[in-house]
């Protein structure tokens, strides 16, 4: 009696998950949705990630990337993933407030990491893995961190010094810590899913909106904006993550295939990022849509200065343990 509840039990969980048994017949369907374009780091890491899983499961996996938000917007990915609808998805940890990990956001401080370099030994060193175990009681798993470089800003208006922000509606992503810094230097910051961007740009809805050259590129926001600074001002890093429920409930050998996929794929797109979004960037510049400002190091200074209080504000928001860390890890002073 035990024993058939036990089983009953175990048939309710694989179907409801999508995975029904591995079989050559029905293979284990695995969503991955994202909100970025195919021709991204990310959207083809998600195609990489794909291809070598299929591969190396001989079929009995299937994964089905979703691109360009074409299933779910930012927030109502997350919500899909915690209920299982989808199984994987690789969101800016800017986003990831909504799952209850806020610690995350500390990534986004601006000009945090110095260089791709820094960032991508901190990702795989301790800060990676203390941001991942914050997942573990959300029933979520973190997978990997795939990099999209560093963000650019732009408005229809040079943004040289701080006071050029002065009043301008800017769309940010997600994060508290950006929002912040917007502040700081006297803009009005918005929180708007990406696949709106394009739109709420043309129209003026927002005056403005950051982003990495592969995103700017992809999204023709530079056509829709006038000048584009390329400040590198914050990192734009995203988790790959899986519903803990999906993946724990695979069957060994299968998630092991799956984990060898993804670190595979991980390595192949961390490994074009930069490219990517120095071609994207040599693009818009050829397009001849937009004009790039570069800051001088008086400028930077300036904006750096300026954003200086996000620094103090962010103990309030992330927690002193992820800002101690962090410092400790890049060897910088926090505040
Ligand atoms: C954004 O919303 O601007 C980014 O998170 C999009 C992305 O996933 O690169």
């Amino acid at each position: 009696m035990k024993k058939s509840l036990a089983m009953l039990t175990a048939v309710a969980v694989a179907l409801v998950f999508g995975q029904a048994a591995a079989s050559a017949q029905s293979p284990i369907i695995l969503k991955f949705s994202h909100v970025v374009a195919n021709d991204t780091p990310k959207g083809k890491g998600a195609l990489k990630f794909k291809e070598l899983a299929e591969k190396y499961t001989n079929g009995k996996v299937k994964v089905e990337v979703y691109p360009n938000s074409q299933l779910f917007k930012d927030k109502e990915e997350i919500e899909a993933l915690q209920l299982g609808s989808v199984q994987m998805l690789a969101p800016s940890t800017a986003k990831f407030a909504p799952l209850g990990a806020k610690e995350f956001e500390a990534l986004d401080l601006p000009w945090l990491f110095k260089d791709e370099a820094t960032y991508d030994k901190a990702m795989k060193g301790v800060i990676g893995k203390w941001l991942f175990k914050k997942l573990e009681t959300k029933g979520i798993t973190g997978l990997a961190y795939w990099d999209n470089g560093f963000h650019m800003v732009s408005a229809n208006r040079p943004l040289l010094m701080p006071a050029d922000f002065q009043g301008l509606k800017m769309r940010i992503s997600g994060s508290k810590i950006a929002d912040r810094y917007f502040r700081d230097v006297g803009a009005i910051p918005q929180i708007m899913a990406f696949s709106e961007v394009y739109q709420a740009l043309q129209t003026g809805v927002v005056d403005g909106c950051e982003n990495t050259p592969s995103n700017y590129f992809t999204q023709k926001f530079h056509e829709v904006q006038k000048d584009i600074t390329v400040s590198y001002h914050a990192h734009l890093q995203y988790a790959v993550i899986v519903n803990s429920k999906f993946w724990n409930g695979l069957p060994a050998d299968i998630r092991a295939e799956l984990e060898k996929a993804m670190a595979e794929a991980t390595d192949y797109t961390n490994s074009i990022a930069q490219k990517e979004n120095e071609d994207a960037l040599a693009a818009i510049k050829a397009s001849g849509k937009t004009t790039l400002h570069y800051l001088t190091p008086e400028q930077k200074l300036a904006w750096q200065k300026a954003m200086a209080p996000t620094y103090t504000w962010a103990r309030s928001r992330v927690g002193g343990e992820i800002l101690d860390l962090v410092a400790k890890e890049l060897d910088i002073k926090m505040n």
